[in-house]
């Protein structure tokens, strides 16, 4: 009989040999099913970056905003901080949207309280210009409906 090294059972395996004095393991500890190899775990899923997970949209404007999005608003909104509404999430964005995307980009500029918390205006980062933060609504809500 040959003992393939399947190193749980053979520790077993010896630790009874010691323990017993036994020449040989005792039969119950044979493994009828041994394999030729043992099984390796799956290698683990690679997580990315939450915000950099999805794929780029294919039209251009969409594609810039998530740039936009991505560098400025993921932070909130990506993690629903603070009430922020998550793009996807389209209870939160149904009533919204309704406003119409002038109304929100206009919000998002100038900032604004609202009953589930503070938007800054253009998320607190000045240095936007008005095209890069409507690009980037136009991306969450494209998103959300
Ligand atoms: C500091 C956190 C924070 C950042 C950063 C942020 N937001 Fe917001 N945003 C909020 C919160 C909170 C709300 C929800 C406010 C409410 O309705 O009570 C909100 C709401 C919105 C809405 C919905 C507006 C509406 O009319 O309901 C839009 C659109 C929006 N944000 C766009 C953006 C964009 C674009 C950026 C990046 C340029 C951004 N936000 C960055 C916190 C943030």
């Amino acid at each position: 009989m040959t003992m393939k090294p399947f190193l749980p059972f053979l520790t077993v395996g010896l630790f009874f040999l010691g323990a017993c004095g036994l020449e040989k393991p005792p039969a119950s500890l044979k493994f009828p099913d041994e394999k030729k190899e043992v099984a390796t775990p799956a290698p683990a899923p690679v997580t990315a970056p939450v915000a950099a997970t999805a794929a780029a949209p294919a039209d251009p404007k969409l594609a810039a905003g998530k740039t936009v999005y991505d560098g400025n608003c993921a932070g909130c909104h990506e993690a629903g901080m603070m009430g922020a509404p998550k793009p996807g999430d389209k209870a939160a964005w149904s009533a919204r949207i309704a406003q119409g995307l002038d109304v929100m980009t206009k919000k998002s500029l100038e900032g604004f309280q609202g009953k589930a918390g503070m938007m800054p205006a253009k998320g607190g980062n000045a240095s936007l210009t008005n095209e890069q933060v409507a690009s980037a609504v136009a991306f969450m809500t494209d998103k959300s409906k």
